[in-house]
């Protein structure tokens, strides 16, 4: 039986690692929203796996919604042309919005995503990312939540795919190139 791990060239991030950020952006975020409204938008698919983990590691009441964009472009880079496939349901005007993304590399869909939102006027609009590609930015956009930064590399598991798959493997590998090339 084929292996999903033997299309993985180096596992980059372990699910060790991982346990131990999402606990730790838990608390940091925790330690931020006292008091206030929090509602999680999570971009699908990707940030469906990090955001299940992250919320459970926060210590507040906090509302879950979802957005589905998509990017044009090949299925390794993003175009910068986004085009929203679903929306939140939940009315985010005066809400604390955190925006959960799998991982941020041209930094062209949070961009995006970030100056919708605003028009929608929360109270307050912060992005926590899992991954960040710095090398890869064509725009500059503010992350207030890191969780790790990473090489430019395509990466797959813990919520990311390639062709919509490898979302499940339990940590942050690196696929083989001859995979995608
Ligand atoms: P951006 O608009 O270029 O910042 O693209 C961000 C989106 O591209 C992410 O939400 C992912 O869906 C996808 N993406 C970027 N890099 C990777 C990667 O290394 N593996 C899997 N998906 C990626
Ligand atoms: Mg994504």
């Amino acid at each position: 039986m084929a292996s999903l791990i033997e299309d993985i060239q180096e596992i980059l991030i372990t699910e060790d690692q991982l346990k131990e950020k999402v606990k730790e952006l838990g608390q940091m975020i925790t330690k931020d929203y006292q008091g206030k409204d929090l509602v999680f938008i999570g971009v699908l698919k990707g940030a469906v796996v990090f955001m299940a983990d992250l919320s459970r590691s926060i210590d507040l009441p906090l509302s879950v919604d979802f957005m589905a964009v998509s990017s044009y472009g090949s299925s390794t880079r993003s175009s910068g042309i986004v085009k929203i496939i679903k929306d939140h349901d939940i009315n985010i005007e005066g809400k604390d919005v955190l925006i959960v993304e799998d991982i941020i590399d041209s930094g062209l869909t949070l961009s995006y995503l970030r100056e919708t939102l605003l028009g929608r006027k929360p109270k307050s609009l912060r992005i926590c990312t899992l991954l960040d590609k710095p090398e890869r930015r064509e725009t500059d956009v503010k992350v207030d939540y890191c969780g790790f930064k990473i090489p430019d590399k395509f990466v797959v598991g813990y919520g990311l795919d390639f062709n919509e798959k490898y979302r499940n493997l339990p940590f942050i590998g690196v696929l083989k190139p001859e995979l995608y090339k």
